[in-house]
């Protein structure tokens, strides 16, 4: 274990998950963008946006931003940083995004206090542990302005539609040997556990950290699972 004193809290990173995602993750990196993923990611990222209520304005930082997903979006002139773990995963975040990309673990975080107006961490939230997770909520809290905005994508509860059940069993199967595909061809072995925390349990553990929390469902937010019950929330912490 690594100890980084920052004020008076001393954070501590568990080194062998750090080596583990990086480890993971870089391989993955040059075919990353190639993956396809159960989701419209125009409409995902709008739907971060208007939820967060992001304007030209403020500062954003993605933490866990891989290849930059959120920053991709962001409107251009937004100031914007993306941290990630994985030095590779950051190597692709194009440059036309004008993101700052800061290599950090998310639990300890290299920025000031009350920094940012909006973080977001897409994708990425289930693969801390539960004491990973506390500390990067306290990151967050620490380097979030005064009414900022934290908000992260979960698993969600979704009521199947019919297209769902017919397209289902077409799409799916491909979908999956096409990613197996990539992700022979690029060597990368997902070993890193993803935790299995639905909305609930992400709202329930916001409200220890934010004022006020607030959670969408997919019908918020539009966006779609690939399996029939799958779909994907948003929680918002409110500072
Ligand atoms: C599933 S990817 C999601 C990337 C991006 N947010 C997206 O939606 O495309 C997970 C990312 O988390 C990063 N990561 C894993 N553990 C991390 C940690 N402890 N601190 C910061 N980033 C981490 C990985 O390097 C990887 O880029």
């Amino acid at each position: 274990m690594l100890a980084r004193k920052q004020d008076n809290n001393v954070t501590s990173i568990n080194v062998d998950r750090a080596k583990t995602a990086i480890a993971d993750f870089t391989p993955r990196a040059r075919c990353y963008d190639r993956y396809i993923r159960p989701v419209s990611h125009k409409k995902l990222a709008q739907g971060i946006f208007d939820v967060a209520k992001v304007s030209k304005e403020d500062r954003i930082l993605d933490i866990a931003c891989g290849t930059g997903f959120v920053l991709k979006y962001l409107p251009p002139k937004t100031y914007k940083c993306g941290a990630d773990l994985c030095r590779a995963m950051l190597r692709n975040v194009p440059t036309w995004t004008d993101a700052h990309k800061v290599q950090a673990h998310a639990c300890a975080l290299p920025f000031h206090d009350v920094s940012f107006d909006v973080i977001t961490c897409i994708g990425a939230i289930n693969i801390f542990d539960d004491d990973e997770l506390h500390q990067v909520l306290t990151e967050v809290v620490r380097v979030l302005k005064e009414e900022g905005r934290f908000i992260v994508n979960v698993p969600a509860f979704s009521t199947p539609t019919i297209c769902d059940y017919l397209l289902y069993p077409f799409i799916y199967p491909f979908v999956k040997s096409y990613n197996r595909f990539l992700s022979t061809i690029s060597g990368s072995n997902v070993t890193i556990k993803y935790y299995k925390r639905d909305i609930n349990t992400v709202t329930k553990i916001f409200i220890g950290h934010f004022d006020e929390v607030k959670a969408f469902t997919r019908n918020d937010i539009y966006r779609r699972g690939m399996g029939v019950k799958s779909g994907f929330g948003i929680v918002v912490g409110n500072k």
